[in-house]
Formats: C-alpha cells, sequence, structure tokens
C-alpha cells in the first residue's frame, strides 16, 4: 500500500463541499483583492493567536520579510537565528538588509538553544527569530528574558506552527501570542494550507499592525498616497475563503496529527536504530512534522521508497553551511548539533487522513530495515 507524505486530495475530499461553496462565494463576488474574508480571517487568527492584529500578506516569506522591513536594519545590525530551517528564515533577515547570526540547537526539539542565544548576543544585536520546528514552540520565556534585558525584538517564526501552545508561568501561551510580531505560512502543505501561497503576521502592538498594513500595501493607507516604500504582498480573498473554512477543522485536525504521532511514538519506540520525537513537557505539539533521527538515514530512506513509502529530510543542509551565506564565515563544524541534526532527520508522513494500515506499513517498513 503506497503512503505518501503528505494527502492534501483526501483532505481536500473531507471539505470539498464548504471549500467549493465558500470558493464559489468570492467568484460571485468577484471581490478578489481584499474582499471581505480577508479582514476576517485576520481577525479569526489573531483571535487563535490571543494577539490583537492580524495582517494577511502573500506568504510566510513575507511575514517575516516586512516586520524585519519595519526594523530599518544597516548592514552591521545582527539578529540571531537558528541554522536549522526552512530557507526564508534567515534569506529574509538579509534581504531586509540585516546580518544573519546562527546558533546552535538543542538536540531534542531541535530548536534553538537559548544558552546559546545569550551567548551570541553583542552590541549590533537587534533581534532574536526563534522558528517553532515541526510544530512544537522554542523556549519563549528564555527568548522574552533575554529581549527585554538586551532591548531586543522577537520575531516568531511560526510558520510551522499554527495552533501549538506553550505552559509559561502556568498559562497555556499560544504560538505567535508573545512575539513582538510573528509570522504563519499557509503553503498548502502546512497545517493551515491554502491552495496557494499566503501568510500571516501576528502581532498585539497596534501602531506597528498599521505599519505593517502600509508595508503590505505599497507603504500607503489611502490609494496613491504614499508614506513610505512598500510592496504587493496582499493575501487573495480566494485563499482567505478557503482558509477560513479549512481554520474550522484545524483544531481537530491536529488531534489527528497528534494521535498519529502517539501511535508511532509507541510503536517506534520498540525498533533499535531510531530516536522518536521528544516533546517538552511545556508544549503541545501540533505535529507539522513527525521527525525521527535514525541510522544510516539515507539508506533508510531509499529503503522506504522501495517499500512505496514517502518521507522526508527537513533539512540536509544547515542554513550556515548554504553557499549564499559563505561570507558569513560559518565551516563545517560551526553548529556541530545542527549538523548531526541534518545528517540524521527523518520526517514520515503524518497527517490526520492516514489510516492504521497506512501508519503500519510505514512501522513495519523502518523495522523491516533494522532487523
Ligand atoms: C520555518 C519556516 N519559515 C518560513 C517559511 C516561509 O513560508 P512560505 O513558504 O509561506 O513563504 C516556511 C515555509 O515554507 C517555514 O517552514
Amino acid at each position: 500500500m503506497p503512503v505518501p507524505l503528505l494527502d492534501l486530495k483526501a483532505q481536500f475530499e473531507s471539505i470539498r463541499e464548504e471549500a467549493m461553496a465558500a470558493v464559489l462565494g468570492v467568484i460571485e463576488s468577484q471581490r478578489f483583492i481584499m474582499g471581505e474574508q480577508v479582514p476576517q480571517l485576520e481577525l479569526a487568527i489573531a483571535s487563535l493567536s490571543n494577539t490583537g492584529h492580524g495582517i494577511a500578506c502573500a506568504s510566510g516569506t513575507d511575514a517575516l520579510l516586512l516586520p524585519l522591513k519595519a526594523l530599518e536594519l544597516k548592514p552591521e545590525d545582527e539578529i540571531i537565528t537558528t541554522p536549522f530551517s526552512f530557507f526564508a528564515t534567515a534569506g529574509t533577515i538579509a534581504n531586509a538588509g540585516g546580518k544573519p547570526v546562527f546558533v546552535d540547537i538543542d538536540p531534542g526539539t531541535f530548536n534553538i538553544d537559548p544558552d546559546a542565544v545569550e551567548a551570541a548576543i553583542t552590541p549590533n544585536t537587534r533581534g532574536i527569530v526563534p522558528v517553532h520546528l515541526f510544530g512544537q514552540m522554542a523556549q519563549m520565556e528564555r527568548m522574552l528574558r533575554l529581549a527585554e534585558q538586551h532591548g531586543l525584538v522577537v520575531i516568531e517564526d511560526a510558520a510551522q506552527a499554527i495552533g501549538a501552545r506553550r505552559k509559561i508561568a502556568g498559562e497555556w501561551k499560544a504560538a505567535g501570542e508573545l512575539g513582538w510580531v510573528s509570522a504563519f505560512s499557509f503553503f498548502p502543505s502546512k497545517n493551515l494550507g491554502g491552495w496557494g501561497d499566503g501568510g500571516m503576521m501576528v502581532t498585539s502592538d497596534g501602531s506597528l499592525a498599521a505599519r505593517l498594513r502600509l508595508l503590505r500595501m505599497h507603504g500607503g493607507a489611502k490609494q496613491y498616497h504614499h508614506e513610505e516604500i512598500g510592496t504587493n504582498s496582499r493575501l487573495d480573498t480566494l485563499q482567505a475563503a478557503v482558509l477560513l473554512v479549512k481554520l474550522g477543522h484545524l483544531q481537530d485536525w491536529a488531534e489527528g496529527r497528534r494521535g498519529q504521532a502517539a501511535a508511532y511514538d509507541a510503536a517506534l519506540a520498540e525498533i533499535d536504530g531510531v530516536t522518536t520525537p521528544p516533546v517538552e513537557s511545556a508544549n503541545e505539539h501540533v505535529y507539522h512534522q513527525y521527525t525521527i533521527r535514525a541510522e544510516r538515514r539515507d539508506e533508510l530512506k531509499e529503503h522506504l521508497a522501495r517499500c512505496a513509502v514517502s518521507c522526508a529530510v527537513y533539512y540536509p543542509k544547515p542554513l550556515h553551511l548554504q553557499p549564499c551565506f559563505a561570507q558569513l564565515g560559518y565551516v563545517e563544524g560551526s553548529f556541530p548539533v545542527a549538523e548531526a541534526a541534518s545528517r540524521e532527520v527523518l520526517s514520515l508522513p503524518v497527517y490526520p487522513e492516514l489510516t492504521s494500515d497506512q501508519r503500519e506499513t510505514v512501522v513495519n517498513a523502518i523495522g523491516g530495515f533494522y532487523t
């Protein structure tokens, strides 16, 4: 039985009628740009993340880039982030005119290591971009404390973590809630994925929200008047309509993902050669990815492909070793934990529509490889 890494067709079948009706509604209205579904989605995502304002934009990448641009970075300004993430996390820092400063990660969660962040702070540091990798929140309480001590901003890269929570001082805090501003991605494969590109910034800072609204629409509140140089980074009404439908299912889907993960945890614990992903006790994971560490990872991946099981390596080359960042001076060995993760990680199919037969196929194929 073939097992795809993700089955968006199965997801579509489960929401076909409501999603098609929502799309048809937009087509009938012919309000493709900034139709009513866009502010509706902004309100809904702000509410989900316990923030005051949502500002929709064209992608998760822009949801990071626009706030970084709002910082008006100079070339010597440093933003500390993780080398074990999708390219946009660091690419946007450079594109906004600043200098990405990488630090190593925690070997368990793969998230940025707060001690390493602290050690990397210099007089040029302006901010920290923690990533809630694979759907598990980074240690935000440590990031916030460092930011307060050193006068920095925290921009949460919550692209993979919509709906995730972390208990801090006895209170649940949502992904996106604690940053100066936070970025979500609606890339189709995300837990809340559109039918194309899309993103959202959330913040509780009203004046920042107003500024981001300007920046995503050519820098002007009034048509043909431009207070600053912005860009076109709107979210299409069609995407907002689809996302509003999907948002109604997000909680159930997250439960489904957690159920799949728990079943994998139990089944894979029996197999030598595999380490299942630990969850910090403070965290409620949303399993955008279920990522194991595996001995002989590349051979295992080939074996799984022969068994018709799709899996993926996120991420095979850490960001500090990417050729485009060579001028930053990092070398092999700069961040051994991130580098080891790149050699060992493997993400398995974890979507809610995965059947128990399919999951067993994955587990049996992995077991077959190691016995
Ligand atoms: C951690 C992380 N940051 C940023 C992004 C960028 O989002 P997008 O692809 O919507 O531009 C992604 C998604 O691809 C991501 O996984």
